[in-house]
C-alpha cells in the first residue's frame, strides 16, 4: 500500500511499503523527519510517534497496553488516536493511509 507521511507543515511524503512491513522501519529507511525509531521497535523510545488522520483512525486501531503507557513519553503532543507506528504493519486496507507526525516539543 501507499502511505502517506505529513509533518507539521503539512507536507507529505508518500511511500510505497510492502504489506508486512513495519511502518516504523519504513520511515527511518525513507528518512522521514520526526520518525527516529531509536530502540530498534522494542516499545522502549517513543520515537516513532504518529497520529493517524482522523479518516484512518478507526482502521489503524487503538495502541495496545505497553504501547499506551510508551505513548506518555512523546515529545510531541499525544492525541486520542496517536499510535507508536513501531506497533504499525503496512496492510493493502491501509492503502492511502496519512499518518501525521507530530512536533517535538
Ligand atoms: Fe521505539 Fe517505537 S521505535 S517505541
Amino acid at each position: 500500500p501507499i502511505i502517506t507521511w505529513r509533518d507539521a507543515n503539512g507536507s507529505k511524503t508518500s511511500i510505497e511499503v510492502d504489506p508486512g512491513a513495519n511502518l516504523m522501519r519504513a520511515a527511518v529507511a525513507a528518512g522521514i523527519d520526526g520518525i527516529y525509531g531509536d530502540c530498534g521497535g522494542a516499545l522502549a523510545c517513543a520515537t516513532c510517534h504518529v497520529v493517524p488522520d482522523a479518516a484512518w483512525a478507526e482502521r489503524v486501531g487503538p495502541a495496545g497496553v505497553m504501547e499506551d503507557e510508551m505513548l506518555d513519553m512523546v515529545e510531541g503532543q499525544r492525541m486520542p488516536t496517536s499510535r507508536l507506528s513501531c506497533q504499525l504493519q503496512a496492510r493493502d486496507d491501509l492503502e492511502g493511509l496519512i499518518l501525521d507526525v507530530p512536533v517535538a516539543s
